[in-house]
């Protein structure tokens, strides 16, 4: 079954706790929160100490989205705080920092996801595969919440869920940026199985139904 990952950037940050609380309570899966340092991408947004309170507030399934150049100085205090998942870009470092970024990661018990750009060709995903327990397709330039999604991003999704098919089986396919109840068919047909959602869901102050209507949209796969 699909899962929906509410995507805080588009919460009320002074009010995040019950943000996530009612999400989860509208039936959500997972919590999306994205974290942006103005290097790697044009903006900045919220990091550790955000990370920290909110685990105080709920024990929802976290998936960190670090937006963030040489993850591997900060991936590690994630997991520490309380993460669930953290994904990296396959951009924001060398190969094999990325790669030992991933296996600490997963020595701390948590789950591993690499996230590619829209420009970033689906194949890139290969050599990470057997590291990987999702594969994050951005279908919107990262750094913002609010943008339509780029049509090209879903003919990457098919490719790359074809890979994860093929050599890694049991790893997800995350679709991220844009989705909505019109996309949602879109992105499920081409084989994501987490989607992520900011202001179709927290733009609306019927959080319960915005769920319910990303997941029967998307249910053309279910
Ligand atoms: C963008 C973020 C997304 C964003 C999605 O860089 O990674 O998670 O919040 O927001 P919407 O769903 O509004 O496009
Ligand atoms: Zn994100």
């Amino acid at each position: 079954m699909i899962k929906i990952a509410p995507s805080i950037l588009a919460a009320d940050f002074a009010r995040l706790g019950s943000e996530a609380e009612e999400v989860r309570a509208a039936g959500a899966d997972w919590l999306h929160f994205d974290v942006m340092d103005g290097e790697f991408v044009h903006n900045i947004t919220i990091g550790l100490p955000v990370l920290k309170s909110l685990r105080r507030h709920t024990d929802m399934f976290t998936d960190v989205h670090m937006m963030v150049t040489r993850p591997r100085r900060y991936a590690g205090r994630f997991c520490e705080l309380g993460a669930d998942m953290v994904t990296v870009h396959v951009e924001a470092d060398e190969p094999v920092e990325i790669i030992k970024c991933l296996q600490e990661i997963h020595a701390y018990g948590r789950k591993a996801g690499l996230a590619l750009k829209p420009a970033t060709p689906g194949s890139v995903v290969l050599p990470y595969l057997e590291y990987l327990d999702m594969v994050l397709v951005m279908t919107v330039e990262p750094g913002f919440g609010g943008q339509r999604l780029q049509r090209e991003a879903l003919t990457k999704m098919r490719g790359v869920r074809a890979l994860i098919d093929q050599y890694k089986p049991g790893c997800l396919l995350e679709a991220d940026g844009g989705v909505n109840e019109e996309t949602a068919p879109l992105v499920a047909d081409s084989g994501a199985d987490v989607l992520v959602a900011g202001n179709a869901i927290f733009a609306k102050s019927d959080r319960a139904a915005a769920i319910a209507a990303l997941r029967m949209a998307a249910d053309v796969r279910a």
